[in-house]
């Protein structure tokens, strides 16, 4: 059993991960319509991050005996003015999920709810590497300016992030002829 409180703010988080998934293919939508293929390809695997987000969350409540509550995922923006500003939108927006993280642990322990606590510390952790990750680009994309050549490096070294095994996001693990 979970306490209403904090029930309803889990299944909230659950759309917010899985909002993240949709902001994040919207972003790869972006950089593959400019030919940022390496861009596109590190979004797409972040969107794939976000969904296991999401069902840790799922499975948590389901685990307590509780009731998944499933949302409306929002109409979400689906162009920038260059790719800088969507580094900066996505380390915005992670910033902003450490906050809601935050909150969901003030939450539990206001509550007593120890159950709940490893899975929320296990989220307070993965924002720290969440936010360096989008900040670090970020701040990246503002070295190299209007420099095409620096642009093409990161983007080229964005293309190697891996995609978890088996990937639905991963365009070479399905065959669309089949
Ligand atoms: Fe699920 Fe990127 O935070």
């Amino acid at each position: 059993m979970i306490k209403q409180e904090l029930l309803d703010a889990m299944n909230d988080q659950i759309n917010y991960e899985l909002e993240s998934s949709y902001i994040y293919l919207s972003m790869a939508a972006y950089f593959a319509s400019m030919n940022l293929d390496g861009m596109a390809h590190w979004m797409r695997v972040q969107a794939h991050e976000e969904i296991i987000h999401a069902m840790k969350f799922f499975d948590h409540i389901i685990d307590r005996g509780e009731k998944v509550i499933l949302k409306d995922v929002k109409q979400l923006k689906t162009n920038w003015s260059n790719p800088k500003q969507v580094w900066d939108n996505a380390y915005e927006h992670e910033q902003l999920i450490t906050s809601r993280i935050n909150n969901l642990m003030s939450i539990a322990r206001k509550l007593q709810d120890f159950t709940s606590e490893p899975l929320l510390q296990w989220f307070v952790n993965e924002q720290i590497e969440e936010e360096v990750n989008t900040s670090k680009i970020s701040q990246q994309m503002a070295l190299i300016k209007e420099d095409s050549q620096g642009l093409f490096m990161l983007d080229a070294q964005l293309a190697t992030r891996s995609f978890p095994a088996g990937s639905c996001f991963d365009p070479t693990a399905y065959n669309v002829a089949n």
